[in-house]
C-alpha cells in the first residue's frame, strides 16, 4: 500500500511517500521518497518557532515540497489531465478546494496549478498530522491534505505525530536492504519520545494501541537544550550547539571533564524528579538552574560554558534513564525504542545502547537513523499505514480539526 505523508506541526514542511505492507503482525516500510523543508532559517533570529511564520512557510513550501516527493518516488505524471473516476468536473471540484482552503489563500493557485498539471498519482491514502504541534501550522497540513483526498479520490487518515517518531524506528535512510535491516518488535514495546514538544514515556501492547506512562510536568527535553543553549550564547537549535560543545570538552579533557562535572563545587546541576517514584518528568528547574549558575559567575570563560554544556547535557540525561529504566522494569517491555529530535543527541544515544546491555540484555532496543529522528513525513506515512488497519478513514469533506495538544490514547486521539 502506497502512503502520501504530509507533515506541519512545528518548523519543518515535510512530504513522503512510503510503501507499506505486513499488516499488524509485521509492518514492513519501504521509504519511496521523503522531502524536509527546514523553517529553521525564519526562526532563528526569535531563538524559537513563531507559529505564524511557520504557518506562512508551510503554505509557500507545501506544493514544491509535494511536488519534489512526488517526483522523487516516480509518481509525477505530467501527461496526465485532471480526469477522476467519479466524474465530477474540475470546476465544482475546484470550488471545494477555495473553501477547503479559504485559511492559506497563498496555497490556492499553485495547487490549482500542479493538479492540472498531473494525473493522480497512483498513492492508496493519503496520511496527515493532526496533533499535537503548533494549531496554526497544523492547520495548514490537515487542510491541504482534505483538499488532496478530495481532488484525487484518494482515502484520508489523520495521525498522532508521536505514533509518527515510534514507527520511525522502522524506517531507514536507504532504502536498499529494508528487509533484512527491519529489527523485529516484540510487544509490548516502551517508547521514550524527545524532542522540541514533548517528553514521554508510552507503552504500546500492539500497534495502534498505546498509553502515555508519563510526561513532563513543564517544559520537553528539547526546549530545555534550547532554552539552555541560549543561556549560554549558543545558536538555535540549542540541542545540536549543546551536544558538540559538550562533546568537544569530554573529549578534549576526557575523564576530567567528567570528574570536574560530577564536582559540586565546579558546576553541579539537580536531576529533576529523579527519585519522584513516578514516570514524569520536569525540566524547567534545570534550565532555571543554569541561569542562576551564571548569573552568580563573575566572569562566564568558554571553558565555564563548555562545563555547564556537558553538565546540563549529563543531567538531562541521567533522568532521562533513569525513568527509562524504571518504566521497562513496570512494564516488562520487550522492545525499547527512542524517537524524537533529542534522539539524535550522542551522549543518549551512547548511555542508552550501554544501560540496555548492561540491564536488559534480553530486549531489543532500536535507535532510529539519526536523520529519522526530527520531524519527517516517512514516519507519519507509516503511522498511516498502520491507521488504515485500524481505522476508518476520515471524511475530507467534514471537518477534521488539528489538534495542538492531542494525546496518544487519549481523548480526541483517533483511535
Ligand atoms: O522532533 P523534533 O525535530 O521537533 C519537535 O517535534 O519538537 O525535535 C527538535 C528538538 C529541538 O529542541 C532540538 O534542539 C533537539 O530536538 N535536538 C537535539 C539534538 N538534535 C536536535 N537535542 C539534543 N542533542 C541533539 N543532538
Ligand atoms: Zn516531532
Amino acid at each position: 500500500m502506497k502512503i502520501l505523508g504530509i507533515e506541519t506541526s512545528c518548523d519543518e514542511t515535510a512530504v513522503a511517500v512510503v510503501e507499506g505492507s505486513g499488516g499488524l503482525e509485521a509492518p514492513l516500510f519501504e521509504v519511496r521518497s521523503s522531502v524536509v523543508s527546514s523553517q529553521i532559517k525564519e526562526h532563528v533570529s526569535f531563538g524559537g518557532v513563531v507559529p505564524n511564520i511557520a504557518k506562512r512557510e508551510h503554505a509557500r513550501n507545501l506544493v514544491p515540497v509535494l511536488e519534489k516527493a512526488l517526483r522523487g518516488a516516480g509518481l509525477y505524471n505530467e501527461s496526465g489531465i485532471f480526469n477522476l473516476e467519479s466524474g465530477v468536473t474540475q470546476d465544482s471540484r475546484f470550488q471545494i478546494l477555495d473553501s477547503m482552503l479559504a485559511r492559506e489563500p497563498d496555497l490556492i493557485p499553485p495547487l490549482k496549478t500542479l493538479l492540472q498539471s498531473i494525473a493522480p498519482p497512483e498513492i492508496d491514502a493519503i496520511a496527515v498530522t493532526r496533533g499535537p504541534g503548533l494549531e496554526p501550522a497544523l492547520w495548514v497540513g490537515v487542510n491541504f491534505a482534505r483538499a488532496l483526498a478530495c481532488a484525487w479520490e484518494k482515502p484520508l487518515y489523520a495521525v498522532n505525530h508521536m505514533e509518527g517518531h515510534i514507527l520511525a524506528a522502522l524506517l531507514h535512510e536507504k532504502t536498499q536492504n529494508t528487509e533484512h535491516k527491519t529489527p523485529k518488535v516484540e510487544f509490548p514495546i516502551l517508547s521514550l519520545l524527545v524532542s522540541g514538544g514533548h517528553t514521554e514515556l508510552d507503552v504500546a501492547s500492539a500497534w495502534g494501541k498505546y498509553e502515555v506512562l508519563g510526561e513532563t510536568r513543564d517544559d520537553a527535553v528539547g526546549e530545555a537544550f534550547d532554552k539552555v543553549a541560549r543561556l549560554l550564547g549558543l545558536p538555535y537549535p540549542g540541542g545540536p550547539a549543546i551536544s558538540a560543545l559538550a562533546e568537544m570538552t569530554a573529549d578534549k579533557r576526557g575523564l576530567d571533564a567528567e570528574q570536574r562535572g560530577k564536582n559540586p563545587s565546579f558546576v553541579s546541576l539537580p536531576r529533576p524528579m529523579i527519585n519522584s517514584g513516578d514516570l514524569d518528568f520536569s525540566f524547567s528547574g534545570l534550565k532555571t538552574a543554569v541561569r542562576y549558575r551564571l548569573e552568580k559567575e563573575e566572569q562566564v570563560t568558554d571553558e565555564f560554558r563548555a562545563t555547564m554544556a556537558l553538565e546540563f547535557e549529563r543531567a538531562a540525561v541521567e533522568v532521562l534513564l533513569a525513568k527509562t529504566c524504571m518504566a521497562m522494569l513496570e512494564t516488562g517491555a520487550k522492545t525499547f525504542i527512542l524517537g524524537g529530535g533529542v534522539a539524535a543527541n550522542t551522549r543518549l544515544r551512547r548511555e542508552v545502547t550501554r544501560v540496555f546491555a548492561d540491564e536488559f540484555p534480553e530486549a531489543v532496543c532500536i535507535l532510529p537513523d539519526r536523520a529519522l529522528t526530527t520531524d519527517n513525513a516517512a514516519m507519519i506515512a507509516a503511522a498511516g499505514y498502520i491507521r488504515s488497519l485500524v481505522d476508518s478513514p476520515a471524511d475530507p469533506l467534514a471537518s477534521l480539526e488539528a489538534v495542538g495538544k492531542l494525546r496518544l490514547g487519549g481523548v480526541g486521539d483517533v483511535q
